[in-house]
């Protein structure tokens, strides 16, 4: 399956919060992502089907010389098919362009897919944070670091 990753827009926000549904137990409304879009320290991703489906999305905060990855989800039906990797490449890739140091995020214990996404990125395990997602759910908590420039 072919897709392109390229920064969003005001007419992806209904789909992004379709497809938030499909891949969180708490998920964001739509006007959570509206406010998303008018903050000027956020930068988010879709990934789009050749027909103009929107498959996946992701972003960050842009928080000083740090990058705080917000989400990423990719509809199940696209799943294994390299698309949260290509979402993360675009986050590294822009985070790096805005002279970012270090990118990080909270990910669920359980959350399997997810860690391993994230480690074969290069993302290292800094600790967990206790109940970050309910009680006895702890979040893990992940670094990327940029090397300095020589
Ligand atoms: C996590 C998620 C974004 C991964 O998206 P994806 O498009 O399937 O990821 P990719 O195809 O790019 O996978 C890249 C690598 O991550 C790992 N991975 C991804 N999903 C995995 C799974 N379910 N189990 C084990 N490893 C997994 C694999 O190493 C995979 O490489 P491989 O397919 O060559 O083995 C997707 O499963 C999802 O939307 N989950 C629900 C929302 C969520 O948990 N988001 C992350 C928390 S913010």
């Amino acid at each position: 399956m072919s897709f392109t990753v390229r920064e969003y827009g005001l007419n992806d926000l209904a789909a992004i919060a379709e497809l938030e549904k499909q891949c969180f137990e708490n998920p964001w409304s739509y006007s959570a992502f509206c406010l998303e879009y008018a903050d000027e320290s956020k930068h988010y991703f879709v990934a789009e089907t050749a027909s103009g489906e929107v498959a996946g999305y992701g972003g960050f905060a842009h928080v000083e010389d740090e990058a705080h990855i917000m989400n990423i989800g990719v509809s199940p039906k696209y799943r294994r098919q390299g698309i949260g990797s290509a979402i993360l490449n675009a986050i590294l890739e822009k985070s790096r362009e805005l002279g970012i140091r270090a990118v990080t995020l909270e990910v669920n214990d359980a959350n399997v897919g997810a860690i391993a996404l994230y480690e074969k990125a290069g993302f290292e395990l800094a600790g967990l944070r206790p109940h970050y997602y309910g009680w006895g759910k702890p979040a893990r908590i992940y670094w990327y670091y940029f090397l300095p420039a020589i």
